[in-house]
């Protein structure tokens, strides 16, 4: 019999990134501004770039940051209000708070997505709109971007779990105005901590960069930040943007670079193992794998499905049946103090929002993490524990007439 999968570890950070270490360990070269060009941090931008298909990047300490930068790049006002999606981490709505803003919620549906009817009915009062791309699920972009484009609404893509996911084609993270990934463990590019942000527009980037802690004039030393426009924009906010030091470390971005080449095989793994698994899980009546947009390619290295017709007592006693054999399901909604449940973010100003069908999602999603490393048994173990779990505890519900 396979053993239990252990889903947490990530895989082995590629051989190439310990002569780098090594050398950056000799020199004591970890800031990323120390060497007069080619950083590992500067060069990390510029990769990064090509493999999105960006004009610029920016590497900072986080996605957070990543996101937080986002907002201040974008000039909003003290007391601007941001819509966020009511299904995503704590982070993000938290971001809005540090970047002096108001976070405003919208539904979600039970396919993780955006709902566009809440999502529209709120653009008419606010200023800026963080797309979350949760657990990579892309929300109607095509929509999201001509409302959005239509009263001048600026996008900010928060693809911290959607690195490799396409929407027609295109990379996401590359639609919004700005779009913003984490490299931390448990995201499909790891070092432990780490994030970056990339977009086609100078100016933002130029006082992103700023911001990021490029003082005096390190700026000149973003490689993926050279060019005409972008200098315009450095000469323009010189000393004029408060410097909020959320830089990435050269150490991070050597553990980063050579796991760039690995994304491919990873997403096409990913993939492969996410819609394996969700095919076998769709054929029982009590399991159900929302589908994907129709112009959206995933890149999954975990997977949501909701519990179908079952009480809260039954989706307990689900998850407890599920972990008791070696498969961890996390229900949002239900275990205490959960980061992803909107009625944890208590830090928020004002009465919890209302989101009713954002929070009948959450009570009945399920959430298991798939590294793309897994093998074809272990896949079938955790399917086959889930579908004879849920029959057992159905079943058993059924006999004792509950
Ligand atoms: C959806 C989402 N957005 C943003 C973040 C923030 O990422 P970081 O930990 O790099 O700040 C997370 C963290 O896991 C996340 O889940």
């Amino acid at each position: 019999m396979t053993a239990t999968p252990n889903v947490y570890d990530a895989e082995p950070i590629p051989e190439a990134a310990r002569a780098e270490i090594d050398r950056m360990l000799q020199s004591g070269d970890l800031f990323r501004y120390t060497a007069p060009e080619n950083a590992p941090v500067t060069l990390l931008e510029q990769e990064f770039a090509d493999l999105l298909g960006s004009k610029y990047a920016l590497a900072v300490s986080s996605c957070s940051a990543a996101l937080f930068l986002s907002l201040k790049a974008l000039g909003l006002p003290r007391d601007a209000r941001v819509l966020v999606p009511g299904f995503t981490f704590a982070a993000v709505p938290s971001s809005v708070v540090h970047a002096d803003c108001v976070p405003v919620l919208c539904e979600v549906g039970e396919n993780y997505r955006i709902d566009m009817a809440d999502f529209e009915a709120r653009l008419m009062d606010v200023q800026a709109v963080i797309v979350s791309h949760m657990r990579g699920h892309t929300s109607d972009m095509d929509r999201i971007m001509a409302l959005c484009d239509a009263r001048g609404i600026p996008v900010i893509e928060d693809a911290a779990h959607s690195l490799g996911t396409t929407w027609h084609g295109r990379n996401i993270g590359t639609i919004g105005r700005v779009g913003c990934f984490s490299f931390q463990s448990y995201k499909l590019v790891n070092a432990g901590e780490g994030g970056i942000m990339v977009s086609d527009d100078a100016d933002l980037i130029a006082r992103a960069v700023i911001m990021s802690g490029a003082y005096e004039h390190n700026w000149a030393k973003h490689l993926a930040a050279s060019g005409p426009e972008i200098e315009a924009g450095f000469a323009r906010w010189q000393n004029r943007l408060p410097l909020y030091n959320l830089r990435l470390n050269n150490l991070s971005a050597a553990i980063i670079r050579p796991q760039l080449p690995e994304v491919a095989r990873r997403v096409r793994d990913g993939r492969a193992n996410h819609d394996y698994v969700a095919a076998r899980l769709n054929t029982s009546p009590w399991l159900s794998v929302p589908e994907k947009l129709g112009p959206e390619e995933r890149a999954p290295d975990s997977i949501q499905f909701n519990l179908v017709g079952l009480s809260d007592q039954e989706t307990r006693a689900f998850a407890e049946a599920a972990a008791a054999r070696g498969v961890k399901v996390q229900i949002f909604g239900l275990s205490t103090d959960n980061a992803r449940a909107f009625w944890n973010w208590q830090f928020l100003p004002g009465e919890t929002p209302d989101l009713p069908q954002t929070r009948a999602m959450l009570m009945r999603a399920c959430d298991a993490r798939l590294p793309a490393r897994l093998t074809q048994p272990e896949l079938d173990m955790i399917v086959e524990t889930l579908l004879g779990v849920a029959d057992e505890v159905m079943a058993q519900n059924r006999a004792y007439g509950t």
